[in-house]
């Protein structure tokens, strides 16, 4: 018996990164999957991957997990297709870095629209379905959205991981009582396409953050979606409302160097 035998899993944001990895495994612990990603061919790709190693994937249609229709749209084909679901992934989102004296407001909005709105509209389009099944529900935070950061100017990454933190408790306290779970995963640095291209560039101050990282490495993708199978899992039926911290212990320990 798989982990994740027969569930029906939506996942926002499969076409690359974290979405794509649990997309992936979550097929391989038994889930069907339905992805979606506003890069539809992308996901149409992880979708024939996970047909190759024998799974069930389905990408109804492209996914602006930002646009109310289109959501509702990807829930309803869900539906259609698998006539329920029991588990929400809401991995999409993307983050535009700036400095909170320069940052033109309309990068703050486009940032909180994709990281917390777009998690907001997915839960509520997924919810009679959920709270239907006593399913559950995973959001991606970030240990952007429990510390500032010297090295990286992101006030809104920050606003909106905070919140997406804070909205996985209101899921969990409003779902509680139709036995449906909410957890939010928050990732430190991880090494993938997104980061690649930002963080862990060359050029990039972070890019040298190993070694502030206490067991001194940038997460994988791997790392994130053990934590999504376990919190996914029959295996975390007593956990709800919880952040759990997927970064080599980045957040939690100061600075330094062991005497
Ligand atoms: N990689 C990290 O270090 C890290 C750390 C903490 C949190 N996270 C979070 O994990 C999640 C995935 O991160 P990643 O590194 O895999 O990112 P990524 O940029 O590699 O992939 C994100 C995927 O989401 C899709 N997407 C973006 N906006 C969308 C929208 N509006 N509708 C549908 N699809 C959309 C993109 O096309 C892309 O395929 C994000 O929520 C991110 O904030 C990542």
């Amino acid at each position: 018996m798989k982990r994740l035998d027969g569930k029906v899993a939506l996942i926002s944001g499969t076409a690359r990164g974290l979405g794509k990895a649990t997309a992936v495994r979550f097929a391989r612990e038994g889930a069907l999957v339905v992805g979606g990603d506003l890069d539809h061919d992308g996901a149409l790709d992880t979708m024939r991957l996970i047909a190759r190693e024998g799974g069930t994937a389905l990408v109804p249609c492209r996914l602006d997990a930002t646009k109310e229709v289109s959501v509702r749209a990807w829930v309803s084909e869900a539906v259609d297709a698998f006539g329920a679901i029991d588990v929400l992934c809401a991995n999409a989102g993307a983050v535009r870095f700036g400095s909170v004296a320069t940052q033109p407001y309309a990068d703050f909005a486009a940032t909180v629209r994709a990281e917390l709105d777009s998690v907001w509209l997915s839960a509520q389009a997924a919810w009679p379905q959920l709270t239907t099944t006593g399913g559950c529900i995973l959001t991606l935070g970030s240990t952007a959205g429990l510390s500032g950061s010297l090295t990286s100017q992101r006030s809104a990454h920050t606003a909106a991981k905070g919140g997406v933190i804070a909205l996985a408790r209101q899921l969990a306290a409003e779902g509680a009582p139709h036995g449906l779970r909410a957890n939010c995963i928050s990732p430190g640095l991880i090494d993938t396409d997104g980061s690649r291209a930002n963080l862990l560039a060359a050029d990039h101050p972070m890019h040298s953050i190993n070694r502030h990282i206490p067991l001194g490495r940038c997460g994988t993708s791997e790392d994130v979606t053990n934590a999504a199978v376990f919190l996914a899992s029959d295996e975390a039926s007593y956990i709800t409302g919880s952040n759990l911290v997927v970064d080599g212990g980045w957040s939690a320990v100061l600075p330094g160097h062991a005497p």
